[in-house]
């Protein structure tokens, strides 16, 4: 096994070590967005999955203790939906007692997120929270989350968010061509006064559902002139090794961006990153296809030891870094669907 300076962490082929897990903790959305979960694939049909083949809160925090013995120290809650999930904060009290997670964060669309779960996260250990927001206009956005969902109850959790110490608070907004476009100036106008750090996303051509196209992609280029143009930027510096956003500061002294370009300027070589589904399967990248089954190790008696040495291995075979070798026939290839993983 390979050791860094810490002595603790695994590295993958690459010698990128495994510093973060994202765990979903659901597969189930009240949302439909439509790059995301569009209805006509996650409709009343769609086969969730059964409550059985979910990772228990107990489970999921055996393989975080694992991970965290193995050098992570960034633990994140996604979904699908991860509020959908009820008494989430259990789980959160018990991810924040693991000796070496030094991050506990949280990605969310909002929808779930009142004054009184935000300060029951809190309490419970949860760090910070990142809101998906898409625009500020109710007529977009209703229509991207495709479950008529106003702005303002987003809004509202940001401030609860804000007002918990939830903080610092940042907000997605995944930017799809001829779709939000136009929402960019007036979300980083907002985002400037609210105290809150915006980051805008490419749109990815994750899982098979959402029908992406290259054309679709506003690049980050893009996005950095039209906000630059309005309010001059200077480059800022990551606040860690292998951060997904480039940060962008004010030069007027009110904050910063983010810019997230996977598309256009993949960050596969600072990839430290590692996903549990809901069902917990391991995945080593995002547009990874089947994930590696830890529940059967789990759920078979196997020892705490034998979980570490699998992950370890998993790990340490790891190359990917789908994002750097994206071509036309990648983006068509077999991927695992977004709201299994949490992005
Ligand atoms: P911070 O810890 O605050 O930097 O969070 P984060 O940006 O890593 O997490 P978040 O869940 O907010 O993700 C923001 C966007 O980045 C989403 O669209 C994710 O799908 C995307 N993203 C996160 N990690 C990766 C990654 O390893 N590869 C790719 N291609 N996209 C990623
Ligand atoms: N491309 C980019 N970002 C996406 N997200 C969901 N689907 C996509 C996509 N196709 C974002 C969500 C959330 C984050 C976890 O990923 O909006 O903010
Ligand atoms: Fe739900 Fe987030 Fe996917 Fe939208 S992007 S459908 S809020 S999981
Ligand atoms: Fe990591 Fe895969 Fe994203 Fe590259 S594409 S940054 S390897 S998750």
């Amino acid at each position: 096994m390979a050791v860094d300076e810490a002595g603790t962490s695994t590295t993958d082929l690459l010698g990128r070590s495994l510093r973060d897990l994202r765990i979903s903790v659901t597969d189930r959305c009240n949302f439909r967005c439509r790059y995301c979960m569009p209805k006509e694939v996650f409709g009343a049909a769609y086969q969730f999955l059964p409550r059985a083949e979910i990772l228990t809160f107990e489970e999921i925090t055996k393989v975080a203790q694992v991970f965290a013995a193995l050098g992570t120290r960034k633990l994140r809650l996604t979904g699908g939906e991860p509020l959908v999930r009820r008494d989430l904060e259990q789980l959160v009290s018990a991810l924040a007692a693991i000796p070496g997670i030094e991050d506990i964060a949280m990605t969310t669309n909002g929808s779930l997120l009142t004054a009184a779960k935000a300060q029951a996260l809190k309490t419970a250990g949860l760090g910070r929270v990142t809101v998906s927001l898409d625009s500020l206009d109710d007529q977009v956005f209703k229509s991207m989350n495709d479950v008529g969902f106003p702005v303002a109850r987003v809004l509202a959790a940001i401030t609860a968010a804000q007002q918990t110490g939830l903080t610092p608070v940042k907000v997605n907004m995944v930017v799809k061509r001829g779709i939000n476009q136009a929402s960019i100036v007036p979300m980083a106008a907002h985002f400037r006064e609210a105290g809150a750090t915006l980051r805008f996303i490419e749109y990815m051509d994750v899982g098979n559902s959402n029908g992406w196209q290259l054309t679709d992609v506003v690049s980050a280029k893009e996005i950095l002139e039209l906000v630059g143009a309005q309010w001059p930027l200077e480059p800022a510096a990551p606040t860690r090794p292998g951060e997904v956003a480039r940060r962008y500061r004010y030069l007027d002294g009110k904050g910063e961006i983010g810019i997230i370009a996977s598309v256009t300027q993949p960050f596969c070589g600072g990839c430290t990153r590692a996903r549990l589904s809901a069902e917990g399967r391991l995945y080593t990248c995002l547009f990874g296809r089947h994930g590696h089954d830890l529940r059967r190790v789990l759920r078979d008696g196997s020892s705490d030891s034998d979980l570490a040495a699998f992950v370890r291995s998993i790990w340490e075979q790891r190359s990917d870094r789908y994002s750097e070798l994206r071509t036309a026939q990648t983006t068509m290839s077999p991927k695992v669907e977004m709201s299994h993983i949490g992005g």
